[in-house]
């Protein structure tokens, strides 16, 4: 389209009514209320004419009949938020329209009266992304402007059917603003054309040949440095790659261009899945609500999941950078060639993509220490979720706010999900139903009914128990019970879930002989299909111990059925069990039954024997070189896991008892640790600094032994040496991570150990040299510290000249850290109130990170009679605010119920 379609700018604004009435009531929607539009935009043409302050968007609308509609209105409603967005202009087919007679306004929404098939709808509207603080539509950041549409953004940029079942082509889309102010202009697909303006501004006008929905629309506009690269797919396409940040961060840009080449390659591979236009960008953001966003050819990333280099991120920031890109790469084929039909079917696009990004990053690292992040994430976060006010099944049946479904139980349960799938039908059977899955749906949004078909079709596997797990909420226990006898032996199952019927659930089994120790039975998947079901396996030659869950094949609690763990085999499949996951399990269930115990009375010399045997034996192992597998092993349960094992959580108890048996096991071994401790020093001087698995491992290791032998400081000796040796540690670090381990000892020393914290915190801060995403872990470094005034200088931090509530990492970089700090929940309930206080701040400001905040205090009923009640009082707080966003509401009266 040529120049501006504005004509005689009016100033007018159409919607001013519904904008000044009271904000509407928040209601509740339901997936069983789902009805198809009776007309789609199938065409839009858009113009963005960006000035500081005010932002015109013209819009073109192409709008035909809808033929799976059936319903009886041919009204089109249109969604906008007109607390953000003014209407200036409305015409149909060249004509202005009447309010009343042609369309009309409510909050939230414009009904159009009965177009016409072939009508042109053309909106003007003013909107200003420099008060955006929601960072949703478009907004503001540094120096650039940029969108943020899932789930319901681009209503905040004009009125659209903003639903994702309406698939458009974005056919022209034009960006005008200042040339030197915001060189780079960006959006969706491939640049057409673009030029100069003449008054010191330009244009570029894009196009998207695929349809898409509005949530995948994006434009960036802004002073930007890049880095450039190129892919060729596997038919001889070129692609162009460009990654682009804030100038003064684009030295950090290569590992994340890197990854994106390695995701491409990887989907061919796998999945046999192309790359489909000539051009992907990714644009980093600093301030962002959430981790990344697969617009479609245009990626917005959240600094903190594309930025990497060695002095500023440590291995772990590493390992998510290559995930997330995987992550949003993958989506262009599950997500945006294939969408939702709507909202519900979230976990359609992200239970997919995170099973596709962490089969990804298992086969770029180690598959086992992968699983073991994964479900250490899994039950830190999903079990937690699913165990409070917040569960829900991954597909869900009702939302007041879909920001609020962003959830560990749509992701990351979700996508435990699709593998329970790839285990019940092989990696084959698994790939056929995707090609299938494809074949189908190219093109347009669909229900998670569908991939379950295009599965079962695929397969001639019968999936219909197995659809279950997509509307039942909770974490399902499975109990077992064993029999051995004459070379038989018998694994009987049960179930127990919040479903009626009983789950299909795959068990993966192998047995070890009890005698050598080798495999007996290799793994096999288990159909677990009845409420109570007996396996045997038979010819058996001796005793068996069984291995059960292996690679933790269902989301599920496995309990012995006489509420006994036997040790004797935990030890046993601790020291020898083959399958990676279940060897770190059975160590993890050793020290779990000695923390309780420390926690309820005292450790008993017979577990603590076989905790002992299984840490030395990780410890003094010489022959393995998986060293992440070897850390992981000697690391204890979060106190988030063993707090989900108990019905009522006392957090200083939990935290009092892990540390008395990390306390206990590193005096034990203060020596091994040591010696391992200076053996792996020795072996990574004068080496090159690298970002492989190996090394990786190696500083993990190192690090977890640096932990163990800093929390030996009972006496002002002890303190000194602790010190010392984290100091020594912090100034030869080779990198973010060592820096990052050792400031992490150092920020909970106290006694003669404070000189040294002190000291290190301010060296730390001075080196961070202003690095967002540095001073980020230098906030939450000591947000998370062990220390006895931890709330004091929290309230003290947030005053500090570099805190913000406006930037979401920073907020959770102090806020949300200190919430996952035991010190949170100090009796007076003192914490509660600091984050109350808190969220009405931040909920004028950004609800949907306040609401994601109040996560942390919706989970009252888990914890003793005093505690709750306090923590309720608080939720009850927040309730009465007035005004309360949608988001905050929902989390809020769901937490009081
Ligand atoms: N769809 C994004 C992802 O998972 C997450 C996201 C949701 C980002 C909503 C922004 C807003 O990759
Ligand atoms: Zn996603």
């Amino acid at each position: 389209r040529g120049g501006s379609t504005l004509s005689s700018a009016t100033t007018t604004v159409l919607n001013s009514a519904v904008a000044s009435e009271e904000t509407a009531a928040p209601v509740e929607i339901f997936r069983k209320d789902y009805e198809p539009l009776p007309h789609l935009v199938e065409k839009i043409n858009m113009l963005f004419s960006i000035e500081e302050g005010k932002t015109i968007v013209t819009t073109e609308l192409f709008i035909e009949p809808n033929e799976s509609y059936n319903g009886k209105s041919r009204d089109l409603t249109l969604d906008g938020d007109e607390t953000c967005v003014k209407l200036l202009a409305l015409s149909l087919n060249g004509k202005d329209l009447e309010e009343g007679t042609d369309y009309t306004l409510a909050p939230g929404k414009l009904i159009l009266k009965n177009p016409p098939a072939g009508a042109v709808l053309k909106t003007v509207v003013e909107i200003v992304p420099e008060d955006n603080t929601q960072l949703s539509g478009l907004y503001k950041d540094g120096p650039m402007y940029c969108t943020q549409c899932e789930a319901m953004g681009f209503r905040r940029i004009t009125y659209y059917p903003d639903r994702p079942d309406n698939m458009a082509v974005f056919e022209n889309v034009r960006l005008e603003a200042d040339k030197e102010a915001y060189p780079v202009l960006l959006a969706n697909g491939n640049m057409i054309d673009s030029g100069d303006l003449g008054d010191g501004r330009h244009y570029a006008t894009w196009t998207d040949p695929y349809p898409k929905p509005s949530y995948l629309f994006c434009c960036v506009v802004g002073d930007l440095g890049k880095i450039h690269d190129t892919y060729t797919t596997m038919s001889g396409r070129k692609v162009d790659l460009q990654v682009f940040s804030e100038s003064h961060n684009v030295h950090k840009l290569d590992y994340a261009m890197e990854s994106l080449k390695n995701s491409m390659k990887w989907d061919e591979d796998r999945f046999g899945l192309e790359y489909d236009l000539d051009l992907y960008n990714i644009v980093a953001v600093d301030s962002f609500n959430m981790g990344a966003m697969e617009n479609k050819g245009l990626n917005v990333f959240n600094t903190a999941y594309v930025l990497a280099d060695k002095d500023t991120a440590t291995d772990s920031d590493f390992e998510r950078v290559e995930g997330v890109i995987g992550h949003e790469y993958f989506h262009n084929w599950t997500g945006n060639r294939v969408t939702c039909r709507d909202w519900f079917q979230l976990t359609l696009k992200e239970g997919l993509t995170v099973f596709r990004d962490q089969e990804f990053s298992g086969d770029m690292n180690s598959k086992a220490v992968n699983r073991i992040e994964n479900v250490r994430g899994l039950r830190a976060g999903q079990f937690r979720e699913d165990a409070g006010p917040m569960s829900h099944p991954i597909r869900p049946d009702s939302y007041i706010s879909m920001d609020n479904f962003y959830t560990a139980t749509v992701y990351s349960k979700g996508a435990e999900i699709i593998r329970m799938y790839q285990t019940l039908l092989s990696v084959e059977g698994f790939r056929k139903g995707m090609d299938l899955y494809f074949e189908r749906h190219d093109g347009s949004a669909v229900t998670c009914d569908d991939f379950l078909s295009a599965m079962s079709d695929a397969t001639g596997v019968d999936l219909s128990q197995f659809a279950l797990w997509y509307s039942t909420n909770g974490t399902p226990v499975v109990t077992y019970d064993t029999k051995y006898e004459d070379g038989t032996f018998v694994l009987t199952l049960t179930q127990k879930s919040n479903s009626d019927k009983p789950l299909h659930i795959p068990i993966s089994v192998g047995l070890l002989n009890k005698e050598t120790g080798e495999e007996a039975v290799a793994t096999k998947v288990l159909d677990l299909k009845e409420m109570t079901q007996e396996f045997k396996f038979e010819g058996l030659k001796g005793d068996v111990v069984p291995s059960i869950l292996r690679e933790f094949s269902a989301p599920v609690k496995l309990l012995p059925a006489s509420g006994e763990e036997d040790e004797e085999a935990l030890a046993f499949l601790a020291a020898r069990d083959t399958d990676g996951f279940n060897k770190w399990e059975a160590g993890q269930k050793l020290f779990t039954s000695l923390i309780f115990q420390a926690k309820d009375a005292e450790m008993t010399d017979k577990t603590y024997d076989f905790a002992k045997e299984a840490f030395g034996r990780t410890l003094t192992d010489k022959e393995s070189k998986d060293y992440s597998i070897l850390a992981y092993a000697l690391i204890l349960p979060s106190e988030g896991t063993l707090g989900e094992l108990v019905d009522v959580v006392d957090p200083i108890a939990i935290h009092k008892a892990r540390g008395a048996v990390k306390k206990r096991l590193a005096r034990e071994f203060a020596t091994e640790l040591k010696e391992r401790y200076d053996e792996l020093t020795a072996a990574m001087e004068g080496s090159e600094f690298k970002v492989d698995a190996e090394s990786i491992g190696m500083r993990r290791l190192r690090n977890v032994c640096l932990e163990y032998l800093c929390s030996i400081r009972e006496t002002p000796e002890e303190q000194k040496t602790a010190a010392e040796l984290a100091m020594s540690h912090f100034k030869k670090a080779s990198g973010m991570t060592d820096k990052v381990a050792a400031l992490g000892a150092l920020a909970s020393m106290d006694g003669e150990g404070a000189s040294a914290r002190d000291e290190a915190l301010e060296t730390f801060y001075k080196d961070a040299d202003g690095d967002a995403l540095v001073l980020n872990k230098w906030f939450s470094l000591q947000a998370m510290a062990d220390l006895p005034d931890i709330l004091d200088r929290v309230k003290k931090l947030k005053e500090h000249p570099d805190f913000t509530l406006k930037n979401p990492n920073r907020c959770r970089s102090l806020i949300g850290a200190f919430a996952m700090n035991t010190a949170f929940h100090e009796e007076s309930g003192a914490g509660y109130a600091f984050l109350r206080e808190i969220l009405e701040d931040l909920d004028q400001l950004n609800p949907q990170i306040s609401s994601r905040m109040a996560g942390s205090l919706i989970q009252w009923k888990k914890y003793d009679e005093k505690r709750g009640q306090i923590m309720k009082a608080e939720l009850q707080k927040l309730a009465d605010m007035k005004p309360i966003s949608d988001d905050l509401f929902e989390i809020v009266s769901r937490g009081l119920k």
